[in-house]
C-alpha cells in the first residue's frame, strides 16, 4: 500500500534514538556467512526490506537461518552448498542484492534469474554485466543492460584485472564475489574511493586480499570460514537525524554506536565544513569496522561547494545534506555527482522538485547541483512532495519539516522501509511532528 507521511512544522530533536544497523554491513554478512564453511551469529543485522530481500534469496538456495535473541544465525552452505532456485529472486528494491548477487551466482553450477521492483529494473546492470562477462560469466539482461538477469550456470570463471567506469563499491564487491568461484588473480583498479565493507568483511571470513593505493587483489577460489559480525548503527539512516537536529533550534541527539568508516563519513565532514555541531566520542573498533558515538546540537550551517572527490564517500546522503543546504546561509554547490541520478530515484531531479515544491530556489546540471539556503526561522513553506518510492527522499523531506511553517506531506513512502523501519515511530520518539497515515 502506498504510504503517506504527514509532519507538523517546527520543533526541535532531543534524546538518543537508537539507529538501525547498517544496510551494506547487513547485506553483506549474510552474503559472506551463506557461502562460508562453519556458523556466523550476526547481531544487530538490519531487519528492512532490501536486507530481507537477501537472506530470503539465501533461503531459496537452501541455506538455514534461526533467530536467537538478538542475533541471526546463519548455518553457512560452504563453497559449493547453495543449490538452485525453485523461481525467480525477487530482490524488491534492493540495488545491493542484485549487483552483489549477480557476483555470487555468476559462477554457481546452476541457472539463476535475478527480479526486481519497477525502480530496481531500471536500474543499470551493464555496470556489473561487463566484467562477470570478461570472467566469463554468462548473463542476459531484458532491457538494454536491465533486471531481469539471467544467470547460466556452469560457466568457468578467470581472473580479471579491471578498471571500473565509476567508483563503485557494488562492482567492486560484485567482481570480488565473482572471484570467489574463479580461477587467477582477481585485480580491480579503483578509479576512486568507496565504500570497503567488502574488503574488511572478506579478511575477516579468511580471506586473504590485499590493497595497494586504489588497487585492490585476491587469489581467486579462496573458502570463507564462518565469523560473528556486529553490525554498527547505518551512518546513512543517521543523516536524517544529524541533519534534522543541525537546522532544528534546540535540538541535541545523542547517537550510539554508529558505523564511521573513512569511506563512508562524506555526511558527517561536509556537514562540519557548513558549520555543524557534532562531536564523535568513544571511537572504536567494532568486528574490524570503525564505530562512534556522534553527539549533534544545533547549529547554523553555512552553504559550501561539494566536489566530485566527496561524492561517492556521502554519495547515499545527498538528499539530507540537500536539506541542511536549504537552511544554510548562502548557496551549496555539488558537482561530479552524476551517480545521483541512478539512484532508486533520480535524486537530483527528485530533490530538486521537492525542495522548488516547498519554496527553495534550486538549479539543476546534468552532475549536480545549486542550492540557495535560507536561513531564516522558517526555510521552507509547507507542501506535498512526491517520495517517487524512494527512501532517502522521504526521509530527507520528513526532517526538513523541522524549519517549514505548515505541514509537509510526502507521498508514496512505503519505500523508507527498504533501509529503515520504524522510522516514523523513532523520529516522532525525539520530537518530529510526524505521524504515517494511509492515503485518503
Ligand atoms: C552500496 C554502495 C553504494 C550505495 C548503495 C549501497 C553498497 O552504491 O549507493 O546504497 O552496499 O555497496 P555504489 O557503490 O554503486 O555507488
Amino acid at each position: 500500500m502506498a504510504r503517506t507521511l504527514e509532519i507538523q512544522p517546527g520543533g526541535s530533536l532531543r534524546g538518543t534514538p537508537r539507529i538501525p544497523g547498517d544496510k551494506s554491513i547487513s547485506h553483506r554478512a549474510v552474503m559472506f556467512s551463506a557461502i562460508a564453511r562453519g556458523t556466523s551469529r550476526i547481531t544487530g543485522f538490519l531487519d528492512s526490506a532490501d536486507c530481507l530481500a537477501t537472506l530470503d534469496a539465501f533461503s531459496a538456495m537452501g541455506v538455514r537461518h534461526t533467530r536467537e535473541a538478538a542475533a541471526l544465525v546463519v548455518q553457512g552452505a560452504g563453497r559449493d552448498g547453495l543449490r538452485q532456485p525453485g523461481a525467480p529472486l525477487d530482490l524488491g528494491n534492493s540495488g545491493t542484492s542484485m549487483r552483489l548477487l549477480s557476483g555470487l551466482l555468476a559462477g554457481q553450477s546452476f541457472d539463476s534469474v535475478l527480479t526486481g521492483d519497477a525502480s530496481l529494473s531500471r536500474r543499470p546492470m551493464a555496470r556489473v554485466i561487463e566484467p562477470l562477462a570478461l570472467m566469463g560469466a554468462a548473463i542476459t539482461a531484458d532491457n538494454e543492460g536491465r533486471a531481469p538477469l539471467r544467470i547460466a550456470g556452469g560457466q568457468a570463471l578467470r581472473g580479471i584485472d579491471y578498471t571500473p567506469p565509476v567508483a563503485s563499491a557494488q562492482i567492486k564487491s560484485c567482481v570480488l564475489l565473482a572471484g570467489l568461484r574463479a580461477e587467477g588473480v582477481i585485480r580491480i583498479n579503483e578509479p576512486g574511493v568507496s565504500r570497503d565493507h567488502s574488503e574488511r568483511m572478506l579478511a575477516a571470513y579468511g580471506v586473504d586480499i590485499v590493497r595497494e593505493g586504489r588497487s585492490l587483489s585476491m587469489t581467486g577460489g579462496q573458502p570463507l570460514e564462518a565469523v560473528d559480525v556486529a553490525v554498527p548503527a547505518d551512518l546513512s539512516s543517521a543523516a536524517f537525524f544529524l541533519v534534522g537536529a543541525s537546522i532544528a533550534p534546540g535540538s541535541e541527539l545523542k547517537l550510539s554506536g554508529v558505523g564511521v568508516n573513512p569511506t563512508r563519513r562524506g555526511v558527517i565532514d561536509i556537514l562540519l565544513a557548513m558549520g555543524a555541531d557534532i562531536r564523535l566520542i568513544n571511537e572504536r573498533d567494532q568486528a574490524g569496522e570503525p564505530v562512534a558515538d556522534i553527539v549533534v546540537r544545533h547549529a547554523p550551517l553555512h552553504g559550501i561547494d561539494i566536489g566530485s572527490d566527496q561524492v561517492e564517500l556521502a554519495i547515499d546522503e545527498f538528499p539530507a545534506i540537500f536539506i541542511a543546504a536549504a537552511c544554510a546561509y548562502g548557496t551549496t554547490r555539488l558537482t561530479g555527482a552524476a551517480e545521483l541520478r541512478v539512484k532508486e530515484s533520480d535524486r537530483i531531479a527528485v530533490m530538486a522538485d521537492g525542495l522548488a515544491a516547498l519554496g527553495v530556489e534550486v538549479s539543476v546540471q546534468p552532475d549536480g547541483l545549486s542550492i540557495v539556503g535560507c536561513p531564516q526561522a522558517a526555510s521552507f513553506s509547507g507542501g506535498r512532495i512526491a517520495g517517487h518510492g524512494d527512501h532517502r527522499i522521504a526521509m530527507a523531506f520528513a526532517v526538513a519539516a523541522l524549519r517549514a511553517d505548515a505541514p509537509v506531506v510526502i507521498d508514496d513512502c512505503e519505500a523508507v522501509d527498504t533501509s529503515f523501519p520504524g522510522f516514523a515511530e523513532l523520529a516522532a520518539s525525539v520530537g518530529l511532528g510526524i505521524n504515517a497515515r494511509p492515503v485518503p
